[in-house]
């Protein structure tokens, strides 16, 4: 198709394959692929919105594919489906579902048993998910809406501000961001955390 994209850093490339899987009218620049995704994912969040969800429901893998079906259906055909391809980010495309099982697992136990604080067992499953990598893209926003599931549904809290009150410029508080994940990486998730309540 053609189509040549340029990525903010720590963002995964879209393979030509993936591309096939467009559902809207031809798009030429990046720009324009971001607004139709944002439009979809904000008629995401009403769905979400207009929902009451229980901690077993959220923590499962058929509401993980759920949420990244609802938030990009509009936009990709492969929208709430496991990648088959590996990226630059993420564990080997053959092993997502086990993973995504095992993280569902931990956080079933994590939860009834308290194992941690809420912000930070949401940013824990959050930073999980987004290391898995589960779909060909989206993985970012996917996490961090699941996050905010998390604390609107099952803890009745509310969701992270994820650095939108930070008068930085874009570009900086993008790299607070990977500059946290990466820390988080390293099992350190007190930066993650401040960030996503920045
Ligand atoms: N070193 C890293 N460790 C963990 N996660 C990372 C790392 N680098 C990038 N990421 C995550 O991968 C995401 C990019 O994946 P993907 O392109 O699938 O998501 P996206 O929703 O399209 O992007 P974005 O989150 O930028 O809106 C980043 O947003 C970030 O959350
Ligand atoms: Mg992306």
């Amino acid at each position: 198709m053609g189509l040549n994209f340029e990525y903010l850093e720590g963002q995964t490339p879209i393979d030509e394959e993936e591309k096939l899987g467009l559902k809207v009218p031809i798009v030429s620049v990046k720009r324009e692929l971001d607004e139709f995704e944002q439009k979809n994912i904000e008629d995401a969040m009403l769905w979400s919105l207009s929902n009451r969800w229980e901690a077993r429901t959220v923590f499962s893998t058929e509401f993980l594919k759920k949420v990244h079906k609802q938030m990009f259906k509009q936009v990709w055909s492969w929208a709430g489906q496991y990648r088959m391809t590996n990226k630059n980010i993420g564990v080997e495309y053959w092993k997502v579902a086990s993973e995504a099982k095992q993280l569902i697992d931990d956080a079933h136990h994590w939860y009834e048993y308290n194992v941690y604080v809420r912000l930070e067992l949401a940013i824990r499953f959050k930073h999980r998910l987004v290391s898995i990598h589960c779909f060909p893209n989206g993985n970012g926003r996917h996490s961090r809406l699941m996050a905010d599931i998390i604390m609107s549904h099952v803890y009745k809290q509310p969701v992270f501000t994820w650095g939108s009150r930070s008068s930085l410029p874009a570009s900086e508080i993008r790299s607070t961001y990977i500059r946290a994940l990466k820390q988080a990486d390293r099992g350190e998730f007190g930066p993650l955390i401040e960030f996503a309540e920045s």
